[in-house]
């Protein structure tokens, strides 16, 4: 049984790296918004930064139960490094060229104010920050493709 989660701040590429990385590992892709639907972890909504927000001790339960299932695991978050490091074997940090990733932000429809928050939160690296502890390999995703990114993991 293996755990890989995939953190990165929005649009630096997570889900397109997990998918691919699950696809060539054969195995399963977690996208933990689902996991947050289906056990109720949305807290309340936060207006101005226009985001749901999540209780991170219930996410991490519910991930550690989802671990204690078994199974070999690709975790797809912004917030799977909330699952304590003993739960995991490899913790992926995607990152992005800031001036690709301002582009990908717009195309997904993100406000001004969105983009200014993620372009933050990849500029002081939050999410590698937050991974602290966990056993860290750093995937920058504007510069190869998935399959090639993929290749380099295993
Ligand atoms: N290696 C790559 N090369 C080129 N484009 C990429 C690569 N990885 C991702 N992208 C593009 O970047 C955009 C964002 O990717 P993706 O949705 O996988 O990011 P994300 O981190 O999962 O975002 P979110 O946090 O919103 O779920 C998509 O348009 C995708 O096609
Ligand atoms: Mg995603």
């Amino acid at each position: 049984m293996a755990v890989i989660i995939v953190t990165g701040t929005p649009s630096t590429g997570k889900t397109t790296l997990a998918k691919e990385l699950a696809k060539r590992l054969r195995y399963k892709h977690i996208d933990v918004n689902k996991v947050i639907k289906a056990t109720h972890l949305i807290e309340s909504y936060d207006k101005k930064r226009k985001t749901n927000v999540v209780d991170e001790k219930k996410l991490s339960k519910a991930l550690i139960n989802l671990v204690k299932k078994g199974g070999n695991l690709v975790i797809d978050s912004h917030m799977s490094q909330c699952l304590p490091a003993k739960y995991v074997d490899l913790c992926i940090v995607t990152k992005c060229n800031l001036k690709a990733l301002k582009k990908r932000l717009e195309k997904k429809g993100y406000s001004k104010e969105k983009v200014r928050e993620n372009m933050d939160a990849e500029i002081f690296d939050v999410c590698l920050t937050e991974a602290a502890g966990h056993k860290i390999l750093i995937m920058e995703t504007s510069l190869k493709k998935p399959k090639e990114l993929v290749k380099s993991i295993i």
